[in-house]
């Protein structure tokens, strides 16, 4: 089975072909084109400039990277929600021309989702080999979401926590810009963190004590804020242990939770996805205490850690097997606030 997958949910256009065959994905194509450059001058994104970058952008790709007629193609599947209303929109009528056209099944996939199946593509361009057992455990952690998922098989997912307030991504990204950092922050914090003492400041840890898998970010922000406010020499070193000592809060965080509900719930194993889960003390931090209680943990290429159209491929394939995740062309409209289950 062929699939043509279409991602435009925020701020990056993307195109892939993704084989999937007994069990199985592969990815034959995948490009990601960047918008980033564009919106770092606002300091975020802005909706209506990343649908316009799309309309540009999406047909030149099709263009490039499929012979025309789309005979090859069995499924088209694009990213219907959660993201960008004006920018999920490019995709959608992207994706629905190109069934009608092409008289093709439409199989529309939740961004959220697509993430999660990130962790299915462990290998780049060949077929994979060793994929995620059932029951699993997802933190998905990207700019606007940060959420625990119980998944009981394919397409049968359970939100069991999430954040109170910021995303952990956003949460990067503001830290960031109080240290004057460049848009997306979350990379620019890893990367100064390098650098940095984690133990110089101790950063609160929200709600680790707490029965429920929720998260709380927004305290340690304004307690970074605090914290500069009453350095008088903010000068590179500690702008460093800042960032060191932050990402340590958060990654402490967010390790401790997903382990506990790990254990908890009998996972069988632990996926980490979303924009965040390239951040390398994150993955490793996470690699480290999943051997401790002998669950695999997977984490995607970090090719696939942001967004790109292969996991919404790979999604596609895995949820084809139920025929009433297809939908008409003539019935699918995005929905910008989209949820897991
Ligand atoms: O999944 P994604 O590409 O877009 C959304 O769907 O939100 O996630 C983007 C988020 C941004 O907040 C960015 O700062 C963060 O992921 N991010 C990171 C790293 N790389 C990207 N955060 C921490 N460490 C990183 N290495
Ligand atoms: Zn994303």
């Amino acid at each position: 089975m062929k699939i043509l997958a279409i991602e435009t949910s925020c701020d990056e256009t993307a195109l892939a072909l993704i084989k999937g065959r007994n069990g199985k994905v592969k990815v034959e194509k995948s490009v990601v084109l960047s918008q980033i450059q564009t919106h770092a001058k606002y300091g975020g994104v802005v909706p209506e400039v990343a649908a316009r970058k799309h309309l540009e952008a999406i047909f030149p790709m099709l263009a490039k990277e499929l012979s025309p007629g789309g005979k090859e193609i069995d499924i088209v599947a694009v990213t219907a929600g959660p993201g960008l209303s004006p920018a999920l929109r490019t995709g959608v009528e992207t994706a629905k021309t190109l069934v009608w056209l092409w008289k093709k099944p439409l199989l529309p996939v939740n961004h959220l989702v697509g993430h999660i199946y990130s962790a299915w593509i462990n290998k780049d361009k060949q077929w994979t080999s060793d994929i995620p057992e059932f029951p699993a455990l997802i933190l998905l952690v990207s700019g606007g979401h940060t959420e625990l998922i119980f998944a009981h098989s394919h397409g049968q997912f359970e939100k069991i926590g999430e954040t109170l307030d910021d995303a952990a991504g956003e949460a990067f990204d503001k830290v960031a810009k109080m240290l004057d950092l460049p848009y997306p922050g979350g990379p620019q914090i890893a990367n100064l963190a390098k650098y940095g003492d984690e133990r110089a400041f101790i950063f609160p840890r929200a709600l680790l004590d707490k029965r429920n898998f929720d998260f709380s970010f927004s305290g340690l922000k304004t307690s970074v804020l605090y914290t500069l406010r009453k350095i008088e020499n903010i000068d590179k070193q500690v702008k460093a242990d800042i960032a060191a000592s932050f990402q340590e809060a958060v990654v402490d965080v967010l390790v401790r939770k997903t382990i506990k509900a790990a254990e908890q719930l009998k996972a069988k194993s632990i996926i980490l996805a979303g924009g965040v889960s390239a951040n390398r003390v994150l993955r490793g931090r996470f690699e480290m205490e999943g051997k401790k209680i002998q669950v695999p943990v997977f984490v995607p290429l970090l090719s696939y850690c942001g967004d790109n159209a292969a996991m919404i491929g790979a999604a596609a394939y895995y949820l084809s097997a139920d025929k009433n995740n297809f939908v008409s062309p003539i019935e699918l409209t995005p929905d910008p606030n989209l949820d897991i289950v």
